[in-house]
């Protein structure tokens, strides 16, 4: 199967590849798998007091597509509120990445990662 250009260059050079403290209490993690292929992802957000994400972490043990798929989500959460994050879609981050349909399920990966970091981000402050 054929790579899209931007998952190859995100699966060569990932954006944002580390560990944040999972005990800081600014600092929410969210860890999924995926049950059809077994591959898990880690995101971490750093949010500031001003409810600004201003960092973002990953790891995943998966194929191209997730690695690219949780690359490109820490580089569009970065900057941005919790509320602007929660509303990244998977089906931005496959158009981006140009995913064809065997690999969308990556996609939905990095998107529930994205909402299990900020769940219990809001769950340590006490916000839900
Ligand atoms: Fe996920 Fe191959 S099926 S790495
Ligand atoms: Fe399963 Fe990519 S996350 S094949």
């Amino acid at each position: 199967m054929a790579y899209s250009d931007k998952v190859i260059d995100h699966y060569e050079n990932p954006r944002n590849v580390g560990k944040l403290d999972a005990q800081d209490p600014d600092v929410g993690t969210g860890m999924v798998g995926a049950p059809a292929c077994g591959d898990v992802m880690r995101l971490q957000i750093k949010v500031n007091e001003q409810g600004i994400i201003e960092d973002a972490k990953f790891k995943t043990y998966g194929c191209g597509s997730a690695i690219a798929s949780s690359s490109l989500a820490t580089e569009w959460m970065k900057g941005r509120s919790l509320e602007e994050a929660e509303t990244i879609k998977n089906t931005q981050i496959a158009e981006e990445l140009a995913l064809p349909p065997v690999k969308i399920h990556c996609s939905v990966l990095a998107e529930d990662a994205i909402k299990a970091a900020v769940r219990d981000y809001k769950h340590k402050k006490g916000l839900v």
